[in-house]
């Protein structure tokens, strides 16, 4: 059954959730789904931006065919060629011979190794600054690469003044009832999962991200579709708020962050008591978590969010305890920046965790390390008491 969303007088949106999908790019848990946006333009020329994942490939074709009522399709603009937006192209150019792409060198060499039968399709290609007119509408095309791929463009169209925004300002979670944010509790429905999206996919781009985000200040953007998530009519500012500071990598909040590792629940009593004495000292909310419990996303989305990052860690084989080391690879590939972290390290014979995390850390850009670290040999004793106060009131004072 259709399934269309109408957004302007000439705009429909034609996406279509994924429920069953466990994980994003299988890595991501999806506990809310996650939906895969596109959106027909209705003008003297009919307009297809992007296609979506194989996954919901029924939804899509039968919402395309129902926007189009007849009409046939003269343009497919691809904004971005990873296949969760990509994998119903080659679809799309049997079913609409037709058609012409538009898009930029780069993805239409991508859409080549993606569809090598498809290479001598009409192509039109853009580029920062081109420009397409179907009639009333004119689409002003910008480059946006590693937003999150090299290729990737977005799109404005000034009669309606719609970003086409790719990637950005995405979200996991599905889009059911509704498609605009407004008609959502954004806030509660879907900013965790904004920002878990932004800083495992995007995060690592924050230099590029600025660079978009500069090149749309100019523009009088009222609505803004991008490829997952809700469409943004009220709360652009917000939106383009929280995008400036998490490409900047700028904390969301002064909360702070305390994520533990515990075989035996040793370092997890240390990591609980230290949580409530900067809490107490500090007056800042403190959020506490087990590497081994919460996936590696979550904790990435609450270094994003957080100023103080508080780490708790066995030694184990010598090094640092895998999952805390997972977290640590990802903190550090996703280039987080402007954080203050602490270290607490265990060891029943030879402790080295504190030292190893730093030597993790160190090499990053912008962060600090508080000197003041504490070791637990074991067991945190009441006879710790000293060692531990200092080592929260750094936190706290940091
Ligand atoms: Fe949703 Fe980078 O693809």
């Amino acid at each position: 059954m259709q399934n269309i969303h109408k957004i302007t007088g000439d705009l429909l949106a034609i996406g279509a959730s994924d429920h069953r999908l466990s994980r994003f790019e299988n890595i991501f848990p999806l506990p809310n789904g996650v939906s895969y946006n596109n959106y027909v333009l209705i003008d003297d020329k009919t307009v297809l931006m992007d296609t979506s994942d194989s996954s919901v490939a029924d939804q899509f074709l039968e919402n395309l065919a129902g926007a189009l009522g007849g009409r046939s399709l003269d343009y497919i603009v691809i904004h971005h060629m990873e296949p969760d937006h990509a994998s119903m192209i080659g679809a799309i150019l049997r079913l609409y011979p037709g058609i012409t792409v538009v898009s930029g060198r780069q993805a239409f060499a991508m859409l080549c190794q993606f569809y090598p039968e498809h290479a001598s399709v009409s192509h039109l290609e853009v580029a920062e600054g081109s420009t397409l007119c179907t009639g009333r509408h004119t689409l002003h095309f910008v480059a946006a690469p590693m937003v999150h791929w090299p290729e990737v463009m977005v799109s404005y169209d000034d009669y309606d003044k719609v970003l086409f925004s790719a990637d950005a300002f995405g979200t996991f979670g599905a889009v059911e009832g509704s498609v605009f944010a407004d008609e959502h509790d954004f806030r509660a429905e879907y900013l965790d999962e904004a920002r878990r999206y932004y800083a495992n996919i995007v995060g690592k781009f924050g230099a590029q991200v600025q660079t978009l985000l500069k090149k749309a200040a100019p523009l009088d953007i009222r609505i803004i579709c991008p490829l997952h998530g809700p469409v943004h009519r009220d709360g652009i500012p917000f939106l383009l708020d929280l995008y400036q500071k998490w490409s900047s990598y700028t904390p969301e909040t002064d909360d702070i962050l305390v994520v533990y590792s515990s075989l035996y629940g040793h370092t997890e009593s240390a990591a609980q008591a230290a949580a409530a004495q900067i809490h107490e000292k500090s007056g800042r909310p403190v959020r506490v978590y087990d590497a081994s419990e919460t996936d590696c996303s979550y904790l990435i989305a609450e270094v994003w969010r957080c100023a103080k990052i508080v780490l708790f860690c066995p030694t184990y084989n010598m090094g640092i305890y895998p999952k805390m080391l997972t977290f640590l690879h990802d903190i550090k590939a996703l280039a987080v920046q402007n954080r203050i972290f602490a270290l607490a390290e265990n060891g029943t014979w030879s402790p080295v965790a504190a030292k190893l995390m730093a030597a993790e850390l160190c090499t990053m850009k912008n962060v600090t390390i508080l000197d003041t670290t504490l070791t637990i040999r074991s067991v945190l004793l009441a006879a710790d008491a000293a060692k531990l106060d200092a080592f929260t009131s750094a936190v706290a004072e940091a």
